[in-house]
């Protein structure tokens, strides 16, 4: 019986856009996945965002949004850059579901009961005005050994001194600079990791060898069990995150590391509500396989299995780890924070196609050692080894085969140097991806490749077609399904290209049982190039447009287009409008009466499938609440958020107005777009549609929108001369027929 596999990548975070660096993960599991479901095997891929702690609280605080509200919308990013990469999960789930919270408070209760949770009183800096406690990273000081002024709550930068917040002399927080901190008793609840240390032990012991830990996963799991396990804090105080079910914890939730890996559990149960134990609970017949980055290691190997071993449940244990090193951009290192490198949504608009992205990444995956994107190498691998080798040999085989002999491939005399070295090669290829060596197993697959263009070349069919016709089919039969294989054995990596190399084929089946099988019975359909070789010209203006961090690009974009009222040379309404209008179509799901205000409602918009904001508008005077609920109506969706009386609001309605005939009050008209589907963006006419969930033009204030100048010309919404259309539709009133839109 083969065992079931359950394979999954590290949950990203929800706070910021992956960049090449984070898509390895991903990746790679879906690789993995790919070829074990290839393979035969019952395959489950699970991942998912991780949403809650302090980064998402902080973050969506800077925003004036909620951090659901964030997460929703970063959820939806990366959603649809993994969608875009073709990656295949079979579950790509939320660490705010529901299932998280049921399986994240059992597994604590089941911890407690069995005697691992412990309870310790620490000294810990406080914010009075926002009645907070304060996580170390947002703690500033003076340090107590160099007396260097700006030093971290956790670390010096100046001398390097590892830090207690409380240590820091005149402590204070970018939060609220200028207030001083007070430290305070608060209590925290702990797992108990030396109670474990037995359990975990043998645990780590077995299993690193049976299930194959990457080195460098070995390696850390030994210094941190070296150097001494210590109880762990799994509780925090902060709202955005899951409640401690024990009387007298109402404030705090669990630490966002504490639940995060529960998310690869109740991910699978939000997917398999009735079944999900039997790949969870059942070690007997599943195989874990999980791919990290280096830095999450100890969480995988040791904090994780901690909980587990210690709920006393019988949990489907890590088997095979898989943590890459780190992929440096050109000169320097990936980062999200500072902006640098090749993000998930500008590989979109270089047009180059994903699985050309996939190719260079398996090429110069971090398996092993630390690696490096670079542009002019990337042009290199991908003309000369995907290109000029593995397309060169599907094209010229199938070509070669279809002019001379037509398209059915009969099963060849067996040319056994041939096999011999390919099924060989196969063996080898299946040897590395059991063990997670993706790499090594693609440049396996490109050896494969080299040989039968090796075969092709010195046989020199061109020749033998004449000489000896007979001889020469069997030959290029041989060849055709060696790319049948080729095919079979990139599809993993590259599922685009394998599928079509089947599709030329005429191969239904995936399944690599064909591997190394002279079936005939092939057809060969009309093939089509597979890839367009890299230009110089294309690599220089990549490299140029991503030099810098993510920042400098967009001052540079605000450079050229500043963001004041007034520009010096007046820009067209219509280019303003491209440049900065930011309009879509949102639902109006609820309206409520302002607390402090008469005329101002809120509103709560569905914006984008599934997603929902709040704003605030002045409606009240025009419209009754039943009047707005369940209408789609026109917002935009790119305006600073800004607080209207004490109520956030992100962003604001359309809607006509002109006076009355009479001159003594002014008709307004909200623009509804009931037959539009939520989320559509409006575009110039003429201009190319953008999609529903494309990426928002940069955040602009309420003055910057004002200036772009909106109208409704006999009913028509435009700017200057120019309609604007949402889904290809125009965007019309029946009262206000000529007036100004705000
Ligand atoms: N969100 C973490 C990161 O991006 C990884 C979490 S992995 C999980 O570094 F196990 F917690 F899910
Ligand atoms: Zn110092």
């Amino acid at each position: 019986m083969q065992k079931r596999r359950l394979v999954t990548s590290a949950l990203p975070y929800v706070n910021n856009i992956p960049h090449l660096g984070n898509l390895i993960q991903v990746l790679s599991a879906d690789v993995f996945s790919r070829y074990c479901r290839q393979a035969g095997f019952e395959t489950l891929y699970i991942c998912g965002t991780d949403e809650y702690g302090t980064a998402t609280e902080t973050k969506a605080l800077e925003e004036g949004i909620t951090p659901k509200e964030l997460c929703d919308r970063f959820y939806v990013i990366h959603r649809d850059i993994y969608h875009w990469f073709g990656i295949a999960f079979d579950k790509f789930g939320r660490t705010s579901d529901r299932e998280q919270t049921e399986i994240t408070q059992q597994m604590f209760l089941d911890l407690d009961a069995y005697g691992f949770i412990l309870e310790q009183t620490i000294e810990q800096l406080y914010l009075p005005s926002k009645e907070m406690f304060l996580a170390d990273r947002y703690v500033r000081g003076v340090c107590p050994a160099c007396a260097y002024k700006e030093a971290r709550g956790d670390q010096c930068e100046n001398c390097g001194k590892l830090l207690e917040p409380t240590e820091l002399l005149q402590p204070w927080t970018p939060l609220a600079p200028g207030e001083p901190l007070v430290i305070r008793p608060t209590k925290h609840l702990y797992i108990d990791l030396p109670k474990l240390k037995d359990k975990l032990e043998a645990w780590i012991a077995e299993a690193s060898a049976r299930g194959n830990w990457a080195r460098n996963a070995v390696k850390m799991t030994e210094a941190w069990i070296r150097d001494g396990l210590k109880p762990r804090a799994i509780t925090r105080d902060l709202k955005w995150g899951i409640p401690v079910p024990k009387t007298g914890w109402e404030n705090k939730v669990f630490y966002v590391w504490f639940d995060a890996p529960i998310g690869y559990i109740s991910m699978t149960a939000a997917l398999r509500p009735n079944d999900w134990k039997s790949w969870w609970q059942n070690q007997e017949n599943v195989e874990l396989y999980q791919f990290i980055g280096k830095d999450n290691i100890p969480f995988h190997t040791v904090v994780f299995p901690s909980s587990l071993l210690g709920s006393g449940r019988p949990w489907t244990m890590l088997h095979t780890m898989s943590s890459s090193e780190y992929l440096n951009y050109e000169s320097g290192k990936f980062s999200k924070s500072a902006g640098t490198g090749v993000f998930g949504n500008d590989v979109q608009t270089t047009g180059i196609a994903a699985d050309i992205w996939r190719f260079y990444l398996f090429y110069n995956r971090p398996e092993k050692n630390d690696t490096l994107f670079a542009w002019k190498e990337f042009q290199e691998r991908v003309n000369s080894d995907l290109i000029g080798n593995l397309a060169n040999l599907v094209n010229r085989t199938l070509t070669f085969y279809t002019k001379n002999f037509g398209p059915h491939v009969l099963r060849p005399a067996e040319h056994t140097g041939l096999w011999k070295s390919a099924r060989e090669s196969e063996a080898r290829i299946r040897a590395h991806l059991e063990k997670a060596e993706l790499r090594d197993a693609l440049k396996e697959t490109l050896d494969l490749a080299d040989l039968g263009n090796k075969l092709f070349q010195d046989s020199e069919p061109w020749k033998l077609v004449k000489s000896d016709p007979a001889a020469a089919q069997d030959l290029l039969a041989n060849l055709v399904h060696l790319v049948r294989d080729l095919g079979l054995l990139i599809e993993p990596y590259l599922p685009t290209t394998g599928a079509k190399i089947r599709q030329f084929l005429t191969v239904a089946s995936d399944r690599w049982d064909q591997l190394g099988q002279l079936t005939g019975g092939l057809v060969v359909a009309p093939i089509e190039i597979l890839f367009k070789k890299l230009e110089d010209e294309e690599i220089t203006k990549w490299q140029a447009q991503f030099a810098g961090s993510q920042k400098e690009r967009k001052d540079a974009l605000d450079t050229q287009a500043p963001e004041t009222p007034a520009p010096k040379i007046p820009v067209p309404p219509a280019e303003s409008f491209r440049q900065r209008i930011d309009l879509r179509v949102a639902k109006i799901l609820e309206v409520r009466q302002h607390p402090a205000a008469d005329k101002l409602y809120i509103e709560l918009l569905e914006t984008a499938p599934g997603v929902t904001s709040q704003i605030v508008s002045g409606l009240a005077p025009y419209y009754k609440p039943e009047e707005l609920a369940g209408h789609h109506i026109l917002l935009a969706a790119n305006l600073k958020p800004a607080k209207l009386r004490g109520e956030m609001s992100n962003g604001m309605l359309l809607a006509a107005s002109r006076l009355s005939p009479t001159g003594d009050k002014e008709i307004v008209e909200v623009i509804f777009a009931d037959d539009i589907a939520v989320g559509t963006p409006l575009d110039l006419e003429g201009d190319a549609p953008r999609a529903v969930g494309s990426e928002l033009k940069p955040q602009i204030s309420i003055d910057t929108f004002f200036a772009t100048p909106l109208r409704m010309e006999g009913g028509q919404l435009v700017t200057g001369e120019v309609a604007l259309k949402a889904g290809g539709k125009g965007l019309k009133t029946s009262k206000v027929l000529n007036g100004e839109v705000g």
